[in-house]
């Protein structure tokens, strides 16, 4: 793999709806970094398993791998809670991981030229994917307010969706993220801790810029 020297590498945990997606964006477009949300990877997975259920195996997700674009992983159908379920059910499977992982290295460690770096955030990126990060954050809120953020994103999608329901799925799925024993969600001793749950979006950026800045001496 081709790594591009002297690049800027932030790499994020976070459990679902904590806000990390939002955060790395605008973290992203300020420093011209290149961004990859990798639960969509896992997302577009479980989308193949939905829609060819006959065809899914290893070697039909490797081909659709292949060739996967960032386009594809802004398909709106990604991000329905049944797709989230559903991917982190796929996600404990260590040789499905194993099929994505070169994707996302190469994100992290050889982004385009017109970039100054990467930031990559998952479950996995701080201690598995992007070790030797710059800078590590975990980025995490209280589950009742994860809940509500969620509740609130898939209203725009889906006018049925109940509040009792998105906060016992992600509660399940925060149990089954941190539990598995293949690349489980957890906070590494050299990530740094951001809690969301008090703070808007622009208080976060903030927060982080600084954090940045402090070292990069801007
Ligand atoms: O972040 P998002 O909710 O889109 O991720 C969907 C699922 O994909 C997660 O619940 C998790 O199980 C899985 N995932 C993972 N490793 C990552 C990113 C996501 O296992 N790096």
């Amino acid at each position: 793999m081709i790594k591009r020297k002297n690049i800027l590498k932030i790499a994020i945990d976070s459990p679902a709806a904590a806000g990390a997606g939002t955060l790395a964006k605008s973290i992203s477009k300020h420093y011209n970094l290149i961004y990859l949300d990798t639960g969509k990877i896992y997302r577009f997975i479980a989308y193949l398993k939905i829609r060819y259920p006959k065809k899914f195996n290893n070697k039909f997700i490797k081909s659709k791998i292949k060739y996967l674009k960032i386009k594809d992983l802004e398909n709106k159908f990604l991000l329905s809670d049944e797709v989230g379920t559903k991917a982190s059910i796929i996600a404990k499977n260590k040789s499905l991981r194993k099929l994505v992982h070169t994707f996302q290295l190469n994100f992290a460690y050889n982004p385009p030229k017109k970039y100054k770096g990467s930031c990559l955030d998952g479950r996995d990126i701080t201690y598995n994917i992007v070790p030797d990060a710059d800078f590590k954050f975990y980025i995490t809120a209280n589950v009742k307010i994860r809940a509500l953020r969620r509740y609130k994103e898939l209203k725009k999608l889906n006018k049925l969706i109940k509040y009792e329901d998105v906060l016992k799925s992600i509660k399940k799925r925060d149990k089954s993220d941190q539990n598995r024993k293949i690349s489980p969600l957890k906070k590494t001793k050299d990530s740094l801790l951001i809690n969301t749950t008090n703070l808007n979006k622009r208080a976060c950026f903030l927060k982080i810029k600084k954090i940045i800045d402090k070292k990069i001496n801007i």
